[in-house]
């Protein structure tokens, strides 16, 4: 197949298809038919590392770390790199010794990497200033029919089970765009009373530098290195007009913003961004700093984890099924 076959099909699988996997696994097909193509394939980012998605060729390495080799330098240049010869490029990871030359491209929408297009080949220099461009035309149809997001995510049930609170962060920042996921999350989280009774407030800067302050006496010393808190407020009932919403407000006001705690730390976790629930701290100093209305009553630190440990979970079964 020549390249404009190649794209052509590529048009007209994403025009066809909804399904992420099905366009992301043909559009490798696809590609993989153009001439001394040897390996080409995804890797998108999870738990702070590309991981390996779909592809076509040999087994390949499953995690490369961001800034390593030359997928891992791509993303977190987000900028394509050409690589004529392998063999000149300080810190290439061979996944197949036979390799000669390389092309990997971001993937990019609204700022945001979510990933990179490898392509691999066996023949040195295979890949030209025209076959970039012929890469990008590709990356950049991708990010016109693909949800990334829905990509990356963890799906709910794994949340529901890996969630694990963590305490130390690395110094990686969290995007903007997961922030405004992890608000949207907040915003459409279920209400006992319908009504919001809480105010909630993500914060990054130097209003989470005064709050990594208020730790409880004698417990969470970890705060103090916290880069971005989200506050979660007791607040009013949100929809009037009813006549009984001061009591809704009371009744259900702890429930509401728990049940609000819960869709947010979900969300972060979904996004790799790692969460821990703090219930003891200065909450006077904290409705001083941030000016609210209603007093703050719950404290969730956030962060991009360190490292990847997995810890037991120690969780008692309280819950009954009664048939
Ligand atoms: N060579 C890549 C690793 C991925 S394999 O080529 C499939 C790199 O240096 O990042």
């Amino acid at each position: 197949m020549n390249r404009e076959e190649i794209l052509l099909g590529i048009k007209s699988q994403l025009n066809s298809e909804s399904v992420a996997s099905a366009n992301l696994a043909n559009t490798l097909s696809f590609l993989y038919l153009d001439k001394d193509i040897s390996w080409v394939g995804f890797y998108f980012v999870k738990e702070n590392e590309l991981v390996l998605s779909h592809f076509m060729g040999r087994p390949a390495c499953n995690r490369i770390k961001i800034g390593e080799g030359v997928c891992g330098k791509a993303f977190a240049k987000g900028e394509t790199i050409v690589v004529k010869n392998v063999h000149d490029f300080e810190g290439h990871i061979a996944c197949d010794e036979k390799t000669m030359s390389e092309i990997v491209l971001p993937i990019i929408k609204d700022g945001y990497c979510y990933g990179v297009l490898d392509v691999d080949s066996y023949v040195e220099e295979r890949f030209t200033e025209e076959d970039k461009k012929y890469f990008e035309e590709v990356v950049s149809l991708l990010v016109e029919h693909i949800d990334f997001d829905k990509v990356i995510t963890k799906n709910y049930m794994a949340v529901m089970e890996e969630r694990q609170s963590v305490r130390k962060y690395s110094d990686r920042k969290i995007p903007e765009h997961i922030l405004e996921k992890i608000k949207l999350a907040g915003i459409n989280s279920p209400s006992a009373c319908n009504g919001q009774p809480y105010e909630v407030y993500l914060v990054t800067g130097e209003k989470a530098e005064e709050i990594s302050k208020q730790r409880g006496i004698l417990i969470n010393k970890f705060m103090e290195s916290v880069k971005s808190f989200i506050v979660v407020c007791e607040g009013k009932y949100n929809v009037s007009p009813v006549l009984n919403a001061k009591e809704l407000a009371e009744k259900y006001g702890d429930i509401d913003l728990g049940i609000c705690t819960a869709n947010m730390v979900g969300a972060a976790d979904a996004y790799g961004v790692d969460t821990c629930i703090i219930g003891s701290f200065k909450q006077d100093k904290v409705k001083e700093i941030l000016k609210t209305e209603g007093m703050p009553k719950i404290l969730i630190a956030m962060g991009m984890r360190e490292e990847n440990k997995i810890r037991n979970k120690k969780r008692i079964d309280v819950i009954t099924l009664i048939d």
